[in-house]
């Protein structure tokens, strides 16, 4: 099936950010949006609820388990046999809470496979789709300022009991994920952000909450639709932030 819409696909879109994403962006009737969920479910609960907002846009769910690279392999010949391209890919999944005592070794194994090793999967494996965009391809690689050196140097304190190591650590990985695909793909045709939203209202842990400070999902998402629509591309190769600055790495 051909699409003319541009094909953007959201990872982790069933829950939070993700899904809010994909929330905002079907109010554009030029845009197709795949979520991806690991839970088929979930995927197609946030798909109803996304169609329940009536926008023009099309909205579809894929399964996809960020930590089985077969998981992602087979999405990209999915995508290639219905579509033929992909126009945007946001490497929006990523895991931080795990339940208690969870042994250390395995937190950090689940946490890079998932943060890391996952999105730089879906690069490799959707490369070729996206080089086949109509139009020029963006990727977002949804980051946390909990990954750069310099703001996590300067944190005055951390509110939230133990500093979750796993997780500060697969963003740092993340943003060099960002940096070292741009430095193999110098003058190729496309745009490539690192983002952070800020802290924002979510199920990534049991501190997401509005009534901890939170800012509400839509204020965590919205950015990302500028960057979409290529408001952002000046910034090319960026770690945008939320308020419309750059973090530092
Ligand atoms: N919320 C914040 O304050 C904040 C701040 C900075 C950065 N971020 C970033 O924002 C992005 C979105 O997170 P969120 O806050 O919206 O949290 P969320 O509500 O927990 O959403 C995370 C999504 O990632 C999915 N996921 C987790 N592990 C996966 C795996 N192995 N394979 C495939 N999907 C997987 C989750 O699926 P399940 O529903 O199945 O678990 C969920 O759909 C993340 O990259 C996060 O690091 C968030």
């Amino acid at each position: 099936m051909a699409s003319n819409s541009l094909i953007t696909l959201i990872t982790g879109g069933n829950s939070g950010i993700g899904k809010s994403l994909a929330g905002l962006l079907v109010a554009d009737a030029n845009r197709h949006v795949i979520i991806t969920s690991r839970s088929i479910d979930k995927g197609n609960a946030a798909v109803e609820e996304i169609k329940g907002l009536k926008q023009p846009g099309k909205i579809e769910m894929v399964q996809l388990d960020l930590t089985v690279p077969s998981s992602i392999t087979a999405l990209a010949k999915d995508i290639e046999t219905r579509y033929g391209r992909l126009d945007a890919l946001v490497n929006n999944a990523a895991i931080a809470d795990f339940p208690p005592n969870t042994p250390l070794p395995e937190r950090m194994e689940t946490s890079f496979k998932a943060n890391v090793t996952g999105p730089l999967l879906m690069l490799e494996a959707f490369w070729p789709l996206l080089m086949k965009s109509t139009t020029t391809p963006r990727i977002i690689n949804h980051s946390s300022g909990a990954g750069s050196m310099q703001i996590v140097k300067n944190m005055p304190d951390w509110a939230f009991g133990e500093v979750p190591i796993p997780y500060f650590s697969s963003k740092a990985a993340l943003n060099m994920v960002s940096c070292s695909w741009m430095l193999g793909h110098r003058g190729e045709d496309y745009k490539m952000f690192t983002y952070c939203p800020g802290f924002t209202e979510s199920n990534l842990g049991p501190h997401n909450k509005l009534a901890n400070g939170a800012k509400p999902v839509v204020e965590g998402a919205r950015p990302m639709v500028a960057i979409l629509d290529g408001e952002k591309d000046a910034e090319h190769g960026g770690f945008l932030n939320h308020e419309g600055g750059q973090h530092p790495w």
